[in-house]
């Protein structure tokens, strides 16, 4: 069986990881559509080594007949063309904020909330936040072990998190330091080249982030509503990849030698925590792999039962695309997609 895919947002940082994604995992697509903007239809993204794909202008597209749509156009464009895509009989997987905490739409990491898929109601999943994903992937086998009380989390999260310009603009600052030219920053709120920004999206009342927040309601809607957890958000000058610090407390003993074991078995976690020189994983080592990646793994001694840990991942990656394709393979593998395909 094989399916016709849409892929929105496909000249983006995102999109052109999810054709990556796509074609390496051999996703049975029958047709595929790259749409994006009227800016860039009629420019060519290839999909594999071979095949040469004619972007088309969303605004005019018919969703009519196609399967599945993978949509990261950036939430303003999500919450017009997506709602159409899934009147028009496309089941939407949707990488931007928009629909993330509507009760009636999917918020779903495959490895922790599958069974949150048999909830779809208006033809829309969510994609969480890239920093939520991969912290959730970790937290789940502890959770459901020890129980998680309490998080504590810092984010070191790369200038891809904010799409294709964010790259541009390290990248270009970078350079501009070399030769003494003053780096004027347009993407990011302060110059991002050789710096940390501890703001990402925009500030709420109390003081935290839109980001901060993102990673507060979404862990509790994925994983468990009663979850407390504060989060401090930062921008660092890396292209890909965020890391987190993450403490944990728990409501059981936990050590970490149990931990670890729990972290082994789980799907989607790579253990590499080998306490010596390099014996972790960084950003820059995890860009193109699948996995969360769990590092530095001790024991917090300032709570009765807590753990600390260093978890890295692929933004583009398990933060969007492969999470993204992921859903739709699991949707497909709990026969929800069967009915409309050749
Ligand atoms: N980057 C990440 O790590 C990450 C992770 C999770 C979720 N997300 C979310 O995914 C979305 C896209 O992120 P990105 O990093 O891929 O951004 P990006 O690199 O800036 O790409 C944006 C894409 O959206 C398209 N687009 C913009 N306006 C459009 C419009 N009016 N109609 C149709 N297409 C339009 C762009 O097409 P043009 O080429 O025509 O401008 C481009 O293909 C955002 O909502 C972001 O929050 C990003």
């Amino acid at each position: 069986m094989s399916y016709r895919v849409a892929v929105v947002g496909a000249t983006g940082a995102v999109g052109r990881e999810m054709l990556k994604t796509l074609h390496e995992r051999n996703f049975p697509v029958r047709e595929l559509a790259v749409l994006a903007s009227g800016r860039s239809a009629g420019t060519k993204v290839s999909f594999g080594e071979k095949l040469v794909l004619t972007v088309q202008n969303l605004d005019t597209f018919d969703f009519r007949g196609w399967d599945i749509g993978l949509f990261s156009p950036g939430a303003a464009v999500s919450a017009i063309h997506a709602p159409r895509a899934a009147e028009a009989g496309c089941i939407v997987i949707d990488n931007t904020s928009q629909f993330r905490m509507e009760p009636d739409v999917p918020l779903v990491v495959p490895e922790v909330n599958p069974q949150a898929l048999a909830k779809i109601r208006r033809g829309i999943i969510a994609n969480p936040n890239c920093s939520t994903i991969q912290m959730v992937v970790a937290l789940k086998p502890l959770h459901d072990r020890f129980k998680i009380k309490r998080v504590v989390v810092a984010t070191y999260q790369s200038v891809s998190g904010a799409g294709k310009e964010g790259m541009d603009e390290l990248f270009s600052q970078t350079k501009a330091s070399f030769v003494n030219d003053p780096a004027k920053p347009e993407v990011f709120t302060k110059t991002i080249a050789f710096n940390c920004i501890p703001h990402i999206d925009k500030f709420m009342d109390d003081g935290s982030t839109k980001e901060e927040w993102k990673m507060v309601v979404e862990t509790r809607k994925i994983l468990d509503p009663d979850i407390k957890i504060v989060a401090t958000c930062v921008r660092v000058p890396v292209f890909i990849g965020h890391a987190e610090a993450i403490n944990v407390e728990f409501e059981r003993p936990v050590t970490v030698a149990e931990a670890r074991a729990a972290l082994r078995e789980a799907p989607g976690v790579a253990v590499f925590d080998q306490r010596e020189d390099g014996g972790y994983i960084t950003p820059i080592d995890c860009v193109g792999e699948d996995a969360t990646y769990v590092s530095r793994l001790r024991k917090d001694p300032t709570v009765e039962h807590g753990l600390s840990m260093w978890v890295v991942s692929d933004n583009l990656r398990k933060g969007a695309a492969l999470n993204a394709v992921q859903i739709a393979e699991t949707l497909i593998a709990q026969g929800l997609l069967a009915k409309r395909a050749a």
